[in-house]
């Protein structure tokens, strides 16, 4: 744990070696639309030429997949694999497991490991064992960018994955209404004990655009709640509710795909530019004095760490 200012706390975290930027995309809220967040930012960097991956980290309800396109049975021999969870050294590249790509985007998920229609997910804190081998697994090849599509809440699998992998940053998700910005809230106070700095936060269903008239109709109540800490960070994103979302996600075309030119497919490009902004200004601060204020050295580790 975190002591305080002044202690300077030793954290070993893995850092993934060909993985330029990984980043979790979270919520303490189910069903705000972190996966379709997660699908449409992901083929939106791949759309400004990053070299981009996805991984599903969602075993209770896996929704990459579906959303993308891709089915275990037909394109992956993830399914058939049996992964060494005990198994701290990284596999040679041989053994390691293919990813699928679809528009651009390399992807695995869990849900590859346990059956769609499975209706006993893994104990939570397997599940964290079971996204920390994934990472390491699968052959991801040289990336710009690794995001990870997170389960909804604040315990498992996020504490095994702040505590054990270097995580470059957050990205929150929440819809405009109190009881969504309230477990968001508590996803931010998560990230932020776990020293992973939080990107930004993308508001989704942020409105409804109708489609005769043009106006914009607030579906949600604004949120009466203060939760002033959320209003402190970017803004990646302000995603309109369109139903076109919806059926795009289902046949496994995200809407980004399907109807570049919608309102909802321009925000999501336009949080992809602002997620490779942030991350860049963060890799290239003006002054060269990187942590001095944080107390906490990151070790940096080419594979998995020593117990
Ligand atoms: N902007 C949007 N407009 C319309 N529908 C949306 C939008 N964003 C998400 N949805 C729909 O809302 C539903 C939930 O979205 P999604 O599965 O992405 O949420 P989630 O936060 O990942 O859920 P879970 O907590 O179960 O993982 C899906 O049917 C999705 O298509
Ligand atoms: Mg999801």
């Amino acid at each position: 744990m975190y002591k305080g200012s002044g202690v300077v706390q030793r954290i070993q975290r893995t850092r993934l070696e060909q993985i330029d930027t990984l980043l979790v995309v979270g919520s303490g809220k189910g069903g705000v639309g972190k996966s379709t967040v997660s699908v449409n930012l992901a083929v939106a960097l791949a759309h400004q030429g990053l070299r981009v991956g996805l991984l599903d980290g969602d075993a209770y309800g896996p929704s990459v997949p579906m959303m993308l396109g891709v089915r275990k049975r037909t394109t992956s021999k993830g399914a058939e694999a049996v992964l060494p969870l005990a198994e701290r050294q990284e596999l040679p590249r041989e053994k390691k497991l293919q990813p699928l790509v679809r528009y651009g985007v390399k992807i695995m998920s869990v849900g590859f490991f346990i059956g769609e229609e499975q209706a006993v997910a893994p104990m939570p804190d397997v599940l964290g064992m079971l996204i920390r081998q994934l990472l390491h697994s699968v052959d991801w090849g040289a990336l710009d960018y690794l995001l990870i599509d997170l389960p909804p809440g604040t315990s498992e699998p996020q504490a095994t994955l702040c505590r054990e992998i270097h995580l470059d940053g957050a990205i929150l998700v929440t819809t405009p209404q109190d009881i969504a910005r309230i477990d968001t809230a508590k996803a931010l106070a998560m990230f932020q004990q776990s020293r992973v700095p939080v990107l930004g936060i993308v508001q989704n269903m942020d409105g409804f655009l109708c489609p005769h008239c043009g106006g914009q109709v607030d579906i949600f109540p604004r949120s009466q709640e203060a939760r002033s800490a959320l209003d402190t960070l970017p803004v990646l994103g302000r995603i309109p509710l369109d139903p076109a979302a919806v059926v795009s996600g289902d046949k496994g075309h995200p809407v980004i795909i399907s109807l570049p030119d919608s309102p909802v497919a321009q925000a999501f490009m336009l949080a992809g530019q602002q997620v490779v902004s942030l991350i860049h200004q963060r890799q290239n601060p003006p002054s060269q004095n990187p942590g001095a204020s944080e107390g906490i050295i990151e070790e940096k580790t080419e594979h998995d760490r020593e117990d």
